[in-house]
């Protein structure tokens, strides 16, 4: 079990010393020269080494390329359009990374990073994952399962969900200059859904650490469910009794409900979700807006892992 610190206890340069340490062992060294990169690269820190397991379950699907995965993104504290977020993705700093665990379990606390990810084995998985905007990719993620980080934390029996908070810091994530949502932004699972086994914790894409614009250090993917319920920059877990507000659902009821599973049956107030355009490696950019539309599966192709956990709720209600 990782030891608790305090936030007075933790000194930057100890941390960096620390960490750099630990996650050379872990296989996740840092120090990339940034000089060299692309735009999208600088991002990207380093390779990951070491001996991450390939999932058995990856889809074979053409996947997304990094270069698109990584300046089209859904980050609105480092901007609303699809390419800021890596053009200020150099002003979240990442080092050192505290994650405060607590609400309905035994063992919470303040965690530095490498505390969370130590006793952790890595894994690449490649997930689809859809956007409610109509759009997906397919990336080779690298991470954990979230059961296993959660259980160590040991949730009781009033432990009915699983909130989680990014960042908020509006130095570093000037987006939360703006109202645009509700800040800090915040997420939230049942507890089974965050305990269920395609739940990850993922640290990194296509065999690097996650490059900040992607929700460095640490990030949600929860492939069954549209993007916004895989909130990055994780700085807050908690374990509450009862359903907990989530950023999209506050700033429009209507569009964005708490479940938020991928459903082609059910339609957003103002568009279909019947269809998605994938984002692969074939196009690029703006060009891949007017790729090919494929079908939408529910639950986004993961039903037959997931359709249990929702056998009781009527899925139209329950958005
Ligand atoms: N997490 C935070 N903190 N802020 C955000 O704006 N956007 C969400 C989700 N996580 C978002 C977030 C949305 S809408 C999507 S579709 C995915 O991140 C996009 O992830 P990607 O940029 O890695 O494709």
């Amino acid at each position: 079990m990782a030891s608790k610190i305090r936030s007075s206890e933790i000194t930057p340069e100890s941390v960096f010393r620390e960490r750099r340490l630990i996650l050379q062992a872990a296989g996740l060294g840092l120090g990339a020269s940034a000089s060299t990169l692309l735009p999208s690269e600088a991002m990207a820190k380093t390779p990951l080494t070491g001996d991450i397991a390939k999932w058995p379950d990856s889809t074979d699907e053409m996947q997304t390329s990094y270069e698109q995965a990584t300046t089209y993104n859904n980050f609105y504290e480092l901007g609303t359009a699809k390419g800021d977020p890596v053009k200020n993705a150099d002003k979240l700093i990442t080092e050192p990374w505290t994650v405060e665990v607590g609400g309905q379990c035994e063992k919470g606390g303040k965690f530095a990073l490498e505390d969370i990810l130590k006793p952790h084995a890595l894994e690449e998985r490649i997930y689809r994952l859809r956007c409610v905007e109509a759009w997906s990719m397919v990336i080779p993620w690298v991470g954990f399962p979230l059961a296993d980080l959660l259980k160590r934390f040991e949730p009781n029996s009033r432990a009915k969900y699983v909130e989680f908070k990014t960042l908020y810091d509006p130095v570093q994530l000037p987006g939360q200059k703006f109202p645009v949502l509700q800040w800090p932004y915040s997420e939230g699972l049942r507890i089974d859904e965050a305990m269920h086994p395609l739940t990850l914790m993922a640290v990194g894409l296509y065999g690097k650490t996650l490059p900040n614009q992607s929700g460095a250090p640490l990030r949600l993917v929860v492939p069954w469910k549209y993007g916004f319920k895989s909130i990055k920059s994780i700085v807050s877990i908690n374990f509450v009794e009862l359903q907990p507000q989530t950023s999209w659902n506050i700033s429009a009821p209507r569009e964005y409900g708490f479940y938020s599973n991928v459903n082609p049956r059910v339609s957003h107030p103002r568009w279909s979700q019947a269809k998605e355009r994938r984002l692969d490696g074939g196009s690029k950019g703006f060009s891949a807006l007017f790729s090919d539309k494929r079908k939408t599966e529910m639950f986004n192709g993961y039903a037959d892992e997931v359709a249990s956990l929702y056998t009781d709720l009527d899925l139209k209600k329950n958005f």
